[in-house]
C-alpha cells in the first residue's frame, strides 16, 4: 500500500515537473499576455514571484509568478478597468482552473452559475436574496446568536469571571448553523460544546479550507493540469466530501419538493422560508417555460454553493470585527452605548439598519478586513481594457488603455482598491468607523455592488449574498456587544494574516498552521 502511494507520488511529481517546465518555457518565449511591458514591483520569490507585494501595491500593476503558474498576471486596481471587466463578464470569466475544482465539489450542476445560462441563474435567485426575505431570516439569525451567548456566558461562568474562547471557532459554527437553517431548512448542531460534527459539516469542513491540509490543497488544485485533477481527488477525503454533499443536496431536494407539492414533509413551522425553497419556489413557477428552469442537478448544486460562499465569509468578516473592537475599546464603549439604547434584545432588520454607529463600523470591518483580498479572471478573447488613470510602462510609454491577450489572467485587487490612498486618504489603513460619516468624494468611482467598496465585487456576478451577511452580521454584533466585553488575548504582534486562497484571516506567529483569534471574554458590568 505504501509503495503504491510512493509511486503515485514520485509520477505526479515527474508530471508536475514536466508540465511546469513546458508552462515556464513557454511563458520565457513567448512572454506575457499583454504586449505591454507593464511595472511591478520587485520579484523577491523564486518560487512565488511577487503576487503577495502587488496586494498593497499601487495602481496597474504587471505581476509575475514564476514557476508555481509559471504565468504573468495584470493586476490591476484601476476603477474604469474593473468596471469594464464587471460589464463584460462574458469576455472576462473565472480561472479554468477555479471552474474544474467547482465542478468536481458541485458535481454535474453548476453550470448556470458559470455557463451562458448565468443570467437565468440569477433571475431565479434573486427572489430569495430580496429585502423582504431577509427581514424573515432576521428572527433564526437572532436565535443563533443567542445560542452563541449563552455558551460563552456559560465559559465564563465555569472560568470564574473571564472566559477564554477562539472566535474563529465559535464564529464558524454559528455561521454554519444559521446558513444551513436558512439556506436549507437543515440542522448542523454545530453550535456544541461538546465537540461533535455531523457528517455534512465534516464533509464541508475538509472542502472549504478549514482544515489544515486544504489550505495547501485548494490552490495548488486550481494551477494543476485538467487531467490530473481527478487522480488526486481519488486519493484525498475530497472526493467522498463532495459525495456527502452532492447525496445531501439531493435529500434536501426531494424534501423540499415534497413541501411545495403540499405533503407536508418538511414541516416544523418553517413555511419553507429557506433560500433552496424560495429558489424553487421561484424555478416551478408556472410562469417560466419548461425549457428555461434550472435543472435538478443545478439546484442541488447550491447546497454547496451557499455553504462554500456564504458561511466562512460572514465568520471571518464577524471575527474581524471582535478583533478591531478588541484592539480600539473606545470604539467598542461608543458601540456598546449606541446597541444597549434599543429597547428590545431581537430587533427587526430595519432598526439594525437604523442604527447609524453599527452600520459604519460593519462598512468598516468590512473595507479594511474583506474577507476576500483580491478576484481573478482569466481574458476568453483579445480586449482592450479603458484605463481611468494612465499607466506608464518599463519603457517610459504613456498608455491611456491596455491591450489584452486571450488567455491573459487578471488579478483584480480587492483590498488594494478598498485601502487605496489616492481614493480614501492617508489614513486609509487605519480602522475609523468614523470616515462612513463624510465618505470621500473619489470613493463613488469605485463600481462595487455595496457602499463603494469592492467586497461583494459587483455587476452581474455581484455577490447575491451580501445583504444577508450584512444582517446577519450585525445581529451577531448587537447580541454580543451589548452582552460581553471583548480583548484580545494574547498581545497584538502574535496576531497574523493567515490566507487560503484569496482568503485572510487571523491566526497566531507561534500557530500558523490554522486561523485562530483567542479573546477574552468578561460579561458587561451594569
Ligand atoms: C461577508 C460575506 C461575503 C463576502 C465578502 C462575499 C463576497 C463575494 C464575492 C467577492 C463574490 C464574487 C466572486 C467572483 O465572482 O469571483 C461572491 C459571489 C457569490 N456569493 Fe458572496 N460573499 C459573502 C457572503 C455570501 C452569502 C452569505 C451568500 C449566500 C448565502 C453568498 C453567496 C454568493 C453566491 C451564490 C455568489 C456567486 C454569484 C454569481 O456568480 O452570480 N455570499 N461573494
Amino acid at each position: 500500500m505504501q509503495s503504491h502511494f510512493l509511486l503515485l507520488a514520485a509520477s505526479l511529481l515527474v508530471t508536475l515537473t514536466i508540465y511546469h517546465l513546458i508552462k515556464a518555457a513557454r511563458w520565457f518565449f513567448l512572454g506575457s499576455g499583454t504586449p505591454i511591458k507593464l511595472r511591478g514591483p520587485p520579484n523577491p520569490s523564486f518560487l512565488f514571484g511577487n503576487l503577495k507585494e502587488t496586494w498593497f501595491s499601487a495602481s496597474l500593476l504587471h505581476c509575475r509568478v514564476v514557476v508555481y503558474t509559471a504565468t504573468d498576471r495584470i493586476v490591476t486596481m484601476d476603477a474604469k478597468a474593473i468596471q469594464h471587466i464587471m460589464r463584460n463578464e462574458h469576455i472576462y470569466g473565472k480561472p479554468q482552473g477555479d471552474l474544474r475544482i467547482l465542478k468536481l465539489i458541485l458535481g454535474e450542476g453548476n453550470n448556470e452559475i458559470v455557463s451562458r445560462n448565468h443570467a437565468t441563474y440569477r433571475e431565479r435567485i434573486n427572489p430569495a436574496f430580496a429585502a423582504n426575505r431577509i427581514r424573515e431570516l432576521t428572527g433564526t439569525f437572532f436565535e443563533k446568536s443567542f445560542e452563541l451567548r449563552d455558551i460563552w456566558a456559560a465559559k465564563i461562568t465555569a472560568a470564574s469571571g473571564v472566559g477564554r474562547i477562539d472566535s474563529v471557532d465559535w464564529l464558524s459554527k454559528t455561521t454554519l448553523d444559521v446558513i444551513g437553517l436558512t439556506g436549507f431548512n437543515y440542522h448542523f448542531n454545530a453550535l456544541n460544546d461538546t465537540g461533535k460534527v455531523n457528517e455534512l459539516n465534516k464533509a464541508f469542513s475538509a472542502i472549504s479550507g478549514s482544515s489544515d491540509m486544504t489550505s495547501v490543497w485548494i490552490p495548488l488544485q486550481a494551477q494543476l493540469p485538467k487531467a490530473i485533477i481527478p487522480l488526486l481527488m481519488a486519493v484525498s477525503s475530497m472526493k467522498s466530501s463532495a459525495e456527502i454533499m452532492q447525496r445531501t443536496g439531493k435529500e434536501l431536494l426531494v424534501e423540499s419538493k415534497a413541501y411545495l407539492a403540499g405533503t407536508g414533509e418538511k414541516n416544523d413551522n418553517w413555511g419553507a422560508r429557506d433560500l433552496l425553497s424560495l429558489l424553487l419556489k421561484s424555478n416551478m413557477s408556472t410562469d417560466i417555460p419548461e425549457d428555461e428552469r434550472m435543472s435538478d442537478a443545478d439546484v442541488i448544486a447550491q447546497v454547496p454553493t451557499f455553504l462554500i460562499a456564504g458561511h466562512e465569509t460572514t465568520s471571518v468578516s464577524t471575527t474581524w470585527a471582535l478583533f478591531s473592537l478588541s484592539r480600539h475599546q473606545e470604539i467598542q464603549t461608543k458601540l456598546r452605548e449606541e446597541l444597549l439604547s434599543v429597547p428590545t434584545e431581537k430587533p427587526s432588520m430595519d432598526v439594525l439598519n437604523e442604527l447609524f454607529y453599527l452600520d459604519a463600523f460593519v462598512r468598516e470591518t468590512l473595507r479594511l478586513y474583506t474577507p476576500l483580498t483580491n478576484i481573478a479572471r482569466t481574458a476568453l478573447q483579445d480586449d482592450i481594457l479603458p484605463l481611468a488613470h494612465p499607466i506608464i510602462d518599463s519603457d517610459g510609454v504613456i498608455h491611456d488603455s491596455l491591450p489584452v491577450r486571450k488567455g491573459q489572467p487578471l488579478i483584480i485587487a480587492v483590498l488594494g482598491v478598498n485601502t487605496d490612498r489616492l481614493l480614501w486618504g492617508s489614513d486609509a489603513y487605519e480602522f475609523k468607523p468614523d470616515r462612513w460619516l463624510k465618505v470621500p468624494d473619489n470613493v463613488d468611482t469605485i463600481p462595487g455592488v455595496w457602499s463603494n467598496l469592492m467586497t461583494f465585487w459587483g455587476g452581474s456576478r455581484a455577490c447575491i449574498g451580501w445583504r444577508f451577511s450584512i444582517i446577519e452580521m450585525k445581529a451577531l454584533l448587537f447580541t454580543l456587544v451589548r452582552n460581553f466585553e471583548f480583548e484580545l488575548a494574547v498581545p497584538v504582534e502574535e496576531i497574523i494574516l493567515h490566507r487560503v486562497a484569496s482568503m485572510q484571516r487571523p491566526s497566531l506567529s507561534s500557530d500558523y498552521s490554522r486561523a485562530k483569534l483567542p479573546l477574552l471574554i468578561k460579561p458587561l458590568k451594569t
